[in-house]
C-alpha cells in the first residue's frame, strides 16, 4: 500500500486524467469517485490493468460510495459541469455550487482532516464555498488554477523565444478568469526576466492569450474544456503535498490582508507542503500589477457575493 490515499472526485476527463497521473507517478493510492454508476469502476479497473505495462505498484479503485474514501489524505475535487463555447466560468456558478457543496459535506464526514484541492469552476468561488462548507482551516482548502495559468503562460513564452520550456518559470496571479494577472517581472528564462528578452507588444500578446487560454481550448473542443494541463497542474499540487516539498506555486488561497485582499480566495504564490499552505508569499509587485490583482480580487468578490445571495 502506498503511504498516502488520494480521492479524486469526478471521473470525467480532468478527474480520470488526474487519477491516472497520480497512480502512474506512484504518488498515492487513488479512489476515483463519481455519481455515475459503473463509470469510475470501469475507468479504475482499466487503469489497474495498465499497471503491468506502465510499472506502477500504486492501486486505484472506482466507486460511487463515500465510505470507500474514508481516511483520505487529499481530495481533488473536479466534479461539476464544464463550459460550452461562449460560456464564462461564472455561468457554471449555481449548478457547480450545489455539486461542490454536497461533495465537501460527504467527503468530510469520512475524512475530517483531509486537504482539499478544488478544481471545479468558477474556481475561486468554488474554493471559497468548499472552505466554508468544510469547517477546516484555510491552509487545508485551496484551489488549482495558478499552476495551470502559469503553465499556459510558460508554454507561450517558450514558443515565442524558441527556448526550452524547462528553463521557463512563469507566474500568473489573481482569479482564474479573464482578469487573471500574468506577472512578467517574475517570469523568467533561467533567471532572465522576460521583459529583457521579449518586446513589450509581444509580452502583451502572450498575456492576452494566457488570459483566454481556457476559452481557446473550449472553442476547439466544443463539448468540454481542457483536461491535460488542468490535471497535470492539480497533480503538481498533490505531489508537493505528498512529498512535503514546499514548492512555491501560485495557488488559489484565502488571503487575510496579503496583497490588500481580505477574507477572499484569490491566486497568490504559496509554499505548499504536507500541511497544505505553509505560507503565503508576498511579492513586491509594481503599482500596475497591484491594481490588476486587486481588480481581479474584486471580480471574484462580486461572484462570491452573488453566490451568498443565491444559497442564502
Ligand atoms: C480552463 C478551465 C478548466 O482554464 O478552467 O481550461
Amino acid at each position: 500500500m502506498a503511504k498516502h490515499k488520494v480521492t479524486v472526485v469526478g471521473a470525467g476527463f480532468v478527474g480520470a486524467t488526474a487519477a491516472q497521473r497520480i497512480v502512474e507517478k506512484q504518488l498515492a493510492d487513488v479512489v476515483l469517485i463519481d455519481i455515475v454508476e459503473g463509470m469510475p469502476q470501469g475507468k479504475a479497473l482499466d487503469m489497474m490493468q495498465s499497471a503491468a505495462v506502465e510499472g506502477f505498484d500504486t492501486k486505484i479503485i472506482g466507486t460511487n460510495n463515500y465510505e470507500d474514501t474514508a481516511n483520505s489524505d487529499i481530495f481533488v475535487v473536479t466534479a461539476g459541469i464544464a463550459r460550452k463555447p461562449g460560456m464564462s466560468r461564472d455561468d457554471l456558478l449555481n449548478t457547480n455550487a450545489k455539486i461542490v457543496g454536497s461533495v465537501v459535506e460527504q467527503a468530510t464526514k469520512y475524512s475530517p482532516n483531509a486537504i482539499f484541492v478544488i478544481v471545479s469552476n468558477p474556481l475561486d468561488v468554488m474554493t471559497h464555498l468548499a472552505w466554508q462548507k468544510s469547517g477546516l482551516p484555510s491552509k487545508k482548502v485551496f484551489g488549482m488554477a495558478g499552476v495551470l495559468d502559469s503553465s499556459r503562460y510558460a508554454c507561450f513564452i517558450a514558443e515565442a523565444l524558441n527556448c526550452s520550456i524547462k528553463d521557463v518559470r512563469a507566474m500568473v496571479l489573481g482569479g482564474h478568469g479573464d482578469t487573471m494577472v500574468p506577472v512578467p517581472q517574475f517570469s523568467t528564462v533561467n533567471g532572465i526576466t522576460i521583459t529583457e528578452l521579449l518586446p513589450a507588444e509581444k509580452i502583451e500578446e502572450i498575456n492576452n492569450r494566457t488570459k483566454h487560454g481556457g476559452a481557446e481550448i473550449v472553442k476547439f473542443l466544443k463539448t468540454g474544456s481542457a483536461f491535460y494541463a488542468p490535471s497535470s497542474s492539480a497533480v503538481a499540487m498533490v505531489e508537493a503535498i505528498v512529498l512535503d516539498s514546499k514548492r512555491i506555486l501560485p495557488v488559489c488561497a484565502l488571503c487575510n490582508g496579503e496583497y490588500g485582499i481580505d477574507n477572499l480566495y484569490c491566486g497568490v504564490p504559496v509554499a505548499l507542503g504536507a500541511n497544505g499552505i505553509e505560507s503565503i508569499i508576498e511579492l513586491n509587485l509594481n503599482e500596475s500589477e497591484k491594481k490588476s490583482l486587486q481588480s481581479s480580487a474584486q471580480a471574484v468578490q462580486t461572484v462570491v457575493d452573488k453566490l451568498a445571495l443565491t444559497v442564502g
